[in-house]
């Protein structure tokens, strides 16, 4: 058994094709206002956090065609991309996953927005959902 890794959900992502559109959405349905927008251009993605309580709903959007989510939209369409949970030590953690048998999509922890550092889970050896280790306050912002 793993000990306790999860100290909170950090966001649940959603892909939006047209960014803007989403959210003006989250602010005239639910009247809630983007904490964060940041380009990631690794991922080729731009995310705006909407903050609740102490956790993010992420919408993602593809900056360009190669971008996982830009295939994510094509095959699937918009909707749940990934939800991440928050963790004490990212690299402490994946390596407790790993020594758990569980695939993982990053082998080392990796900057994520708001100065985080994160690590994705494979899918396929999560019931389907991709599933990612956010670690806060590693790296000054940026
Ligand atoms: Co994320």
């Amino acid at each position: 058994m793993t000990e306790r890794l999860l100290v909170e959900i950090d966001h649940v992502a959603i892909a939006v094709k047209d960014l803007d559109a989403a959210i003006e959405w989250y602010a005239l349905a639910l009247g809630a206002e983007v904490a964060h927008r940041e380009r990631v251009e690794h991922d080729g993605v731009e995310e705006v956090l909407v903050k609740v309580a102490e956790s993010y709903v992420q919408l993602v959007s593809p900056t360009r065609e190669d971008s996982p989510v830009a295939k994510f939209l094509a095959t699937r369409g918009e909707g749940l991309h990934h939800i991440a949970y928050r963790v004490a030590d990212c690299a402490e953690a994946l390596e407790a996953v790993k020594r758990a048998g569980v695939r993982v999509i990053d082998e080392a922890p990796r900057p994520g927005s708001r100065g985080t550092m994160i690590a994705f889970l494979h899918p396929k050896s999560s019931f389907g959902t991709l599933v990612e280790l956010v670690q806060e306050g590693a790296r000054s912002p940026g």
